[in-house]
């Protein structure tokens, strides 16, 4: 069988990444993560899409240098449709499309958040169908239920914040830089995770909230500072850990509940926060109590990149699940 050999762009937040897969095998994956909006302590839609028009000529000929692949080698372009930024899906969706028009190849329109979950069969061990996928980023929060790469349902999922804004917003109150995740989980190690008590936000079913979580940061720290103002400085690995604890109890209640109910044993992390480490521990000890198989993807693969999209164009490409010319970017496509 003809081996298909694909290019995948992501750009649907703040990295401009490109990939290049032969037949499912992942030959190069360059990301391009846009430093601009540090200083604004959040991304900023109209410098995101900037700074991807920049990048992505760039990005999209290193991996096809790394790949050793020419242009021609190509059998389709694939590229996420959404969700995402709209201005940051337009500037990719609009690049496929023309590469692709070019070329005379075929176009693959990825759901950015079915990449993510797919990530997981781009390296050894995968899983087998079907499992439930815990994806946790900065902009989404849900619970799927996979039964194969291209059937998967949503069973819960955030109503307000996501989990990776939950960790970005408190640590902001912290004083952290942005994005605050990875500073407030390095502190959470040195600290006591049951010192502050904070509420576990409870759902019915398997939806997850997390905006009270915020608000009683918010309140508790206004209150201590106001006696103290160096509470924050003084206490902020007990802080952090304890935020992060309330987080991951909320997170790992509802994927307990899901996998009972649903009787999957086999459990998979995905996106940006999959990198936490409390969180990967936390869900390798619940799972050696309830005999559950893990899967947590590299970090390479967790946070945003064009290898997942790869991935997902892949099986879309075995099933010819093509998108025409007309297709356009849906900053709010559905799983
Ligand atoms: O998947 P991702 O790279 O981008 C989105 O699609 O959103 O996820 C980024 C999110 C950010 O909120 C970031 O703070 C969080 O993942 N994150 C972490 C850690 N590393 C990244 N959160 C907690 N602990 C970490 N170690
Ligand atoms: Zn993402």
């Amino acid at each position: 069988m003809h081996t298909p050999v694909i290019l995948a762009i992501e750009s649907s937040c703040d990295d401009t990444s490109a990939a290049v897969m032969a037949g499912g095998e992942i030959l190069a994956n360059v990301v391009a993560t846009q430093q601009v909006h540090e200083q604004y302590g959040g991304v900023v839609p109209e410098l995101a899409s900037r700074a991807h028009q920049q990048h992505l000529i760039p990005v999209v000929q290193e991996a096809l240098r790394r790949a050793k692949v020419q242009k021609s080698d190509l059998d389709a372009i694939a590229f996420t449709q959404g969700p995402g930024l709209l201005g940051s899906l337009l500037v990719g969706g609009m690049f496929a499309k023309t590469f692709a028009l070019a070329l005379g190849k075929p176009l693959i329109a990825v759901n950015h958040m079915r990449a993510h979950i797919l990530a997981h069969f781009i390296r050894d061990p995968k899983p087998a169908f079907p499992f439930l996928c815990l994806t946790v980023s900065g902009g989404h929060t849900q619970l799927v239920i996979v039964r194969s790469a291209l059937d998967m349902q949503i069973i819960g999922q955030t109503i307000d914040d996501a989990a990776g804004e939950a960790f970005d917003k408190t640590a902001k109150l912290l004083g952290l830089p942005y994005p605050g995740g990875p500073h407030l989980d390095r502190q959470a190690r040195q600290g006591n995770s049951t010192r502050f008590p904070f509420p576990v936000g409870a759902m019915p079913g398997y939806d997850f909230s997390f905006s009270g979580l915020k608000t009683s940061v918010l309140y508790f720290l206004r209150q201590q500072s106001a006696a103290d103002q160096d509470f924050i400085k003084n206490n902020l690995a007990d802080l952090c850990a304890s935020i992060q604890y309330t987080i991951i109890q909320t997170l790992l209640r509802q994927l307990q509940r899901a996998a009972a109910d649903h009787g999957l044993t086999q459990v998979a992390l995905a996106g940006g926060v999959a990198a936490n480490s409390g969180l990967r521990e936390a869900l390798q000890n619940l799972a050696a109590e309830k005999g559950w198989q893990v899967f947590i993807p590299d970090f390479e693969f967790c946070t945003d990149n064009a290898a997942m999209v790869a991935m997902a164009g892949h099986f879309q490409y075995e099933v010819g699940d093509f998108a025409t010319q007309f297709v356009s970017p849906d900053p709010r496509l559905k799983l």
